[in-house]
């Protein structure tokens, strides 16, 4: 194991060059922040923190995140507003455009590097006013606790957590963040140490301390702020992929953890596999995900019951107001009639009212052997692809509220993937394709 740490902190550590270049881009976008920033004196400071303060980021991932710190006493509005301005401003030659965490904030791109300027509070350790107030800590404690080497093992981590595709904290990804990579490698001591920790971790079993309880699977405790979580929008399916690759890399290391081997897969029969495409107004993130997740999971329910079988779900949306809710089933089709069980004999009523209402589109009516009146009956659709389609038309889906307006404008079933694109495929992949995880434990 110890060999191919070696030689994957060796790939992993940035070159000169590219550290020149992050390094000239940070300075440009620092100081043209902190030029507009003089302008307005509810801005007390400027800072770079992220992984690029705490020389944690990697190649392929990093971002320069700027924070601009704003008096406690500026109310929420000026503080979004002043700080949108401010980006907009200092970014100016850089096609800004906003994007939307708990608050707003401006990103840009100069060459191929993403600049993120975000607003926060300067306040005292613990009197947090919003969420990014906690990341000038975070930087500091990681500058101050992280050697040289386990610098180095968070990037080793971060990669490792990026090629099982459970890199990121954020809603579509649900997974591990870069300041949690860095949490459990300062906690453990090294990427060693993590992977070996984590192949015996016990249910909810807490990294760091606490006074606070939690029910996650696992619980990473924020050293600035016990009562914080890290682990909370983890989803429990991908704490079971972080788990078991811990557990194949310690029985069979290899460099192609630390890789990324993703292409694109399918081993079912992509007929089964149903599909509803979609449009929406801009909202955020997290609202667009969380209702199309919501979507995904009301649509399966509905199909059980009509008596598709359901194996697994998934929801996928892009920037561009585009979406799709995805499932694989066990067969895209189902058998034409369907047995439908009624009252037993001894209830007179109840038997009578029943045959009554269904003698018509009964094929076969008995008794069956537990005493229940019993009709076999023809089913309107025996595809998921028509079922789905007229579930929707008729508005009878159960959609969460918002998405209920966006399908009025339009949606499409429809069966296999021939029309998806690459980034929409690459989610599918994830459902119709066995994880790689399971084959290194060979
Ligand atoms: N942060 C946090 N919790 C999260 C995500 C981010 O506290 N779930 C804070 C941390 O202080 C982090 C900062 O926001 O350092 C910037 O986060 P981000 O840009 O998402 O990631 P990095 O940690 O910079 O990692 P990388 O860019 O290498 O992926």
């Amino acid at each position: 194991m110890k060999k191919i740490i070696q030689d994957a902190r060796e790939l992993l550590t940035p070159s000169e060059d590219m550290r020149y270049e992050k390094n000239r881009v940070a300075e440009i976008s620092l100081n043209r922040v902190k030029e507009e920033v003089e302008k307005y004196e509810e801005i007390v400071g400027v800072e770079i923190g992220g992984s690029y303060a705490k020389d944690t980021w990697l190649e392929t991932e990093m971002d320069i995140d700027i924070f601009v710190k704003f008096k406690d006493t500026t109310p929420k509005e000026e503080f979004v507003n002043i700080s949108q301005k401010v980006g907009f401003d200092a970014m100016k030659e850089y096609q800004p455009y906003t994007r939307y965490s708990e608050h707003p904030y401006v990103e840009a791109k100069i060459n191929q590097t993403k600049i993120n300027i975000v607003p926060c509070y300067n306040v005292n350790l613990g009197e947090w006013k919003s969420s990014a107030d906690r990341s000038p800590y975070h930087t500091k404690n990681m500058v101050e606790s992280l050697t040289t080497e386990m610098k180095k093992d968070v990037r080793l981590l971060k990669k490792f957590l990026q090629s099982a595709g459970i890199y990121g904290a954020e809603i579509a990804k649900q997974g591990f963040s870069g300041y949690a990579s860095e949490v459990l490698v300062l906690n453990f001591k090294s990427f060693e140490n993590v992977v070996n920790a984590m192949t015996d971790l016990k249910k909810n079993d807490i990294v760091g301390e606490t006074d606070e309880e939690f029910h996650t699977p696992i619980v990473i405790i924020d050293p600035i702020d016990s009562k914080r979580n890290l682990a909370a929008a983890i989803s429990k399916e991908n704490v079971g992929k972080f788990i078991l690759r811990c557990r194949a890399f310690q029985k069979n290391p290899k460099i192609q953890f630390f890789e990324q081997n993703k292409q694109f897969k399918v081993d079912v029969d992509p007929q089964n596999i149903l599909v509803v495409s979609f449009k929406f107004k801009t909202r955020s993130p997290e609202t667009i995900w969380g209702q199309s997740k919501k979507a995904s999971a009301s649509l399966r329910t509905k199909l059980n019951l009509e008596g598709y079988n359901v194996l697994r779900n998934g929801a996928f949306v892009n920037e561009n107001g585009e979406g799709w809710l995805f499932f694989l089933l066990e067969s895209i089709r189902i058998s034409s009639m369907y047995v439908r069980v009624g009252p037993e004999f001894f209830s007179r009523n109840y038997v009578e009212s029943f045959i009554e209402k269904n003698s018509q589109k009964s094929k076969l009516m008995w008794v069956g052997s537990g005493g229940k009146i019993t009709t076999l009956e023809s089913r309107k659709f025996n595809d998921a692809v028509s079922f789905l389609d007229e579930l929707l038309k008729n508005g009878q889906a159960k959609l969460p509220k918002g998405l209920e307006e966006d399908f009025k404008d339009g949606f499409e079933v429809f069966a296999g993937i021939d029309e998806l694109n690459e980034s929409v495929k690459d989610t599918i992949s994830d459902l119709v394709s066995t994880d790689d995880t399971f084959l290194y434990f060979n």
